[in-house]
This record gives structure tokens, sequence and C-alpha cells, in this order.
């Protein structure tokens, strides 16, 4: 390997969009005595950031960020040329859909053109860690590409490139990061992981994980597989809790609390619910198929574990509709906007198109989110109106759907319902109410929940 020998400091470090994994990334860093530099085009995302403050609901990312900010260990800015100070960049910005599925690759070839810009004339080697979530073949026909012709300089020559892919969860982001399963590290045999390895000896200490090193195609192929697995998971189990449904006694809770006691299933992800969002699983899944398709080849179950998904939010207007006969002119109160609990994160939220399903079939639509109901009221316009309260959500309304499990919502109790709605009826799409409790008191459905038996 070619390192100048000395003229890296893993310490100093600078992360290329502030976003969810971005900001985190950045903040667990600092707060570790790394001098991080943020780098965001949002002017007020670096405005926020800059004065102590954190732009987005993730637990305990904003104590990280003050503290980081108040003693000096992280800046954030709009200028590349900080990434000239530092030896290692992070890309961490977002790699949305196109309109036909395929992955927009915009955001990262913009970021390395302006790391690689900052990088010329540079004369210590500097690292590259693409950490966005990006399809095979993107690193080394994109982002090495990009920086070079940039920059001026040779991979492999002053200027390394490695892929790091990202598996933390919005909602528990920061301790995911402290505490990461794995870490998977990809270069082109130039010995690159080794120095983000360096970077993360220090991070982790004699609390490192497991490392899995490998070639770029196949760190950011375990990326798309974790994520179609566990999507996969999630839309077997709804699969089956529709089956459920059907079935006198059957309860889908107690089918995936059996399922997940067999070893070599495991008991996670097997929650059924109105199905899964977030800025990830979808996104990603439809990125896989479009890659898949042009390299023609066809992902039958990836597409399957989509469709299922999609169909998924319909669900609980069907069991709506069997409970309250014509939606038209019924007020509907929805708690829960969020892809699901402690984040603020509402990008394809199952929530949300429950809400727009319920709007279509003429209902009047009431919703409430202890902390995404700005974001949503962005995305929902007048399609429903999104209240300050659980008890404002649940006034006078003729149904009352679950739709993101936040611990505000399960220490609700069947009075609760019943004393502030019309007709107390009830939906749990997360399954976070017992039955046994809620069925006398208020009309009461659940995702998975087969008619009562006998
Ligand atoms: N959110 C998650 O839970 C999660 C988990 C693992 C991996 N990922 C992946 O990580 C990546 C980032 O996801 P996210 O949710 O943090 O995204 P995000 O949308 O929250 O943040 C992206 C940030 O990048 C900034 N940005 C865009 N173009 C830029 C540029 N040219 N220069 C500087 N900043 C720029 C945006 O302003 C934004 O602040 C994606 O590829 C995603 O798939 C996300």
């Amino acid at each position: 390997m070619s390192w100048a020998s000395g003229s890296i400091d893993v310490m100093r470090v600078s992360v290329v969009g502030l976003g969810y994994v971005g900001l985190t990334v950045a903040a667990v860093l600092a707060s570790k005595g790394f001098r991080v530099t943020g780098i965001d085009v949002d002017r007020e995302r670096v405005s926020a950031v800059s004065s102590g403050r954190c732009p987005i609901h993730e637990p305990g990312l904003d104590r990280l960020v003050r503290r980081s900010v108040s003693k000096g260990t992280l800046a954030a800015t709009t200028d590349y040329g900080a990434v000239r100070e530092t030896s290692v960049t992070f890309v961490t910005v977002g790699t949305p859909s196109n309109p036909d599925g395929s992955i927009d690759l915009r955001y990262v070839r913009e970021a390395c053109r302006s790391i690689g810009e900052a990088l010329r004339g540079k004369s210590d080697s500097h690292l590259v860690v693409v950490k966005s979530t990006v399809v095979p073949g993107t690193t080394g026909k994109v982002v090495v590409p990009t920086l070079e012709s940039s920059s001026g300089k040779r991979v492999g020559e002053g200027l390394f490139v490695c892929v790091n892919p990202e598996f933390l969860r919005e909602g528990s982001a920061v301790r995911d990061m402290l505490e990461p399963d794995r870490i998977v590290l990809g270069d082109a045999g130039d010995g690159s992981s080794d120095l983000l390895l360096e970077l993360y000896g220090r991070l982790y200490r004699r609390r490192m994980s497991p490392v899995l090193k490998t070639n770029y195609v196949n760190a950011e192929l375990i990326k798309y597989a974790n994520n179609v697995f566990l999507a996969a998971r999630v839309s077997l189990i709804n699969e089956f809790a529709n089956l459920c449904q059907l079935i006198p006694g059957a309860d889908v809770k107690v089918v995936a609390e059996g399922l997940g006691l067999d070893e070599r299933i495991g008991p996670h992800f097997l929650r059924a619910g109105i199905g899964f969002g977030g800025s990830c699983f979808p996104k990603d899944i439809r990125a896989i198929v479009a890659l898949s398709r042009e390299l023609g080849h066809d992902p039958r179950i990836t597409r399957a574990v989509y469709e299922v998904n999609e169909l998924q939010p319909s669900v609980v207007v069907r069991t709506a509709e069997e409970l309250l006969g014509d939606l038209r002119g019924k007020r509907v109160a929805v708690l829960g906007l969020a892809f699901k609990p402690n984040t603020d994160d509402v990008r394809e939220s199952p929530a949300l198109k429950l809400v727009r399903l319920f709007a279509e079939r003429g209902s009047e639509v009431r919703a409430y989110d202890p902390a995404a109901g700005e974001n949503a009221r962005r995305e929902l316009g007048d399609t429903a109106e999104v209240v300050g309260s659980v008890e404002e959500c649940l006034e006078g309304a003729d149904l009352c759907v679950l739709a993101t499990e936040w611990g505000q919502f399960r220490s609700l109790r069947p009075e609760d319902f019943a004393s502030l709605m019309r007709e107390p009826a009830l939906i749990d799409g997360r399954r976070v109410y017992d039955p046994k409790e809620f069925s006398g008191k208020v009309r009461f459905r659940a995702i998975g929940l087969g008619p009562a038996d006998g």
C-alpha cells in the first residue's frame, strides 16, 4: 500500500451530508474526541448545527451535537474547503429514487466533485469513505472517476476510497453507531480499509465489532441484501397477518412469537403491521430491482416483498369498512405519522398512505404525532388536519387507527378512546393493545387478529 506514512491523521474528519446518517456519524465521532467538520449544502441545517442545535429528532443526538459544538470538536459549514483540513471524508448524502425506481446518484456525484476539487493540489494523503447506500458498481464506476477527474489525483496514490455501508436505524441511530453489529469495509485491494479500521479502532477501542473486509461491489451488495432480507421478513409476517384475519381464533402475534423462538429464524423484524416505510427499505428495494432488470435479471422475491408492502395499508381500510360500512363523512383519527416511533421522519411513511386512503374514501381525517406533525403537515397539505394532541385527535371520532407505535400511545386505555370518541371503534395497526382488555369496551380490530373463536 502506498500511504505517505505519517501524513494521515485519522482524528481529523469531515462528513459530507448532515442528515440522519451524517449528523449521527459526525456527532458520535466528535463526542469521542475526533475533530469533525460537517459539510452540507442546506444553509439552515448548517446554521442549526453550528449553533449547537440538532435539526432532526433522533434520541440522544441533540445532546451530542450541543456538547461537541460547545467543546469545539464539531463544526459545520457549507464550504467544501474544510475537506482539505481533514484526512478522512465520509460521504453521507442522500441516494433517493429516480421516477423509474433506479437510484438517483446526483448528490453523490455533486459531493464527490466538490470533495475532489477541494483535494486538488493537497499533498497529504486523503481517504474518502462512501457511507451512502449505493448500488453495486457505483463506487468503481462513479465515485472513483469523479474524484479522480476533479482532484487530478489517482486512486491508490495519495487518494484512497473505501466503501463502508451504514446499518444504523432511525430512532436508535446513536446507539447503533456506538455499538454496530459489524463493520463492512470494501476497498480496491490497496489496503485503504486498514486506515478506516485505524479510525474505528480509536472510536471503539476494545469494544470493536466483527469486521468484514471485501471489495467495493460486495460491500455495496451487502447493504442491499441486508435491507431486502429485513423487508422480506416484514412482508412475510404481514402476509400471514392478513391470512390470520380470515381465520377464527388466529393471532399473528402468537404465530410470530412461535416463529421467533426457532433459533434459525430469531425474533427480529417479525412484527405485523401496516407495512414498512422510511427513507431506506422502499427506495433500496426499487433501486436493486431496477439494477437487476438493467442486468437482465428478474428479482421475483424482491418484487413481491415490495408489492405486499404497497398493499398493506389498504388492509386497514378494508377492516375499517367492515366495522363502519361506508367511510364517507366518517371522522377518522390516525395516531402516529412518522414511519416508525422515535423519529420525525415521514418519508414513505405507511401512516401517510393510510391517511390518503381514508381521505380518498371521503373520510374526514385528523392525525397526531408526537414529533413528526410538522413534517407530515408539509406532506399532507389539506388532506388531513394534523393536530397537537391525542385528545384533539380522538375528540368526536368514529374510528381510530393506531398507525405508529409511539410509547405515548401504548399507555392509552380503552376508557381514553371511549370517553373522547363518538363511536369508539379502534383498529390496532401495530399490535400494541391487548385484545382481551380492549374487545369488551370498544369495537376492536387489529392487524393479524382473526374473528373471535366460535
Ligand atoms: N436514514 C437512515 O436510517 C439510513 C440508514 C442507513 C443508510 N442510509 C443511507 O445513508 C444515506 C443518507 O441518508 P439520510 O437518511 O441521512 O439522508 P438525509 O436526506 O437525511 O440527508 C442527506 C443530507 O445530504 C445533504 N446533501 C445533499 N447534497 C449534498 C452535497 N452535494 N453536499 C453536501 N451535502 C449534501 C442534504 O442537504 C441532507 O442534509 C442514504 O444513501 C441512505 O440510503 C440511511
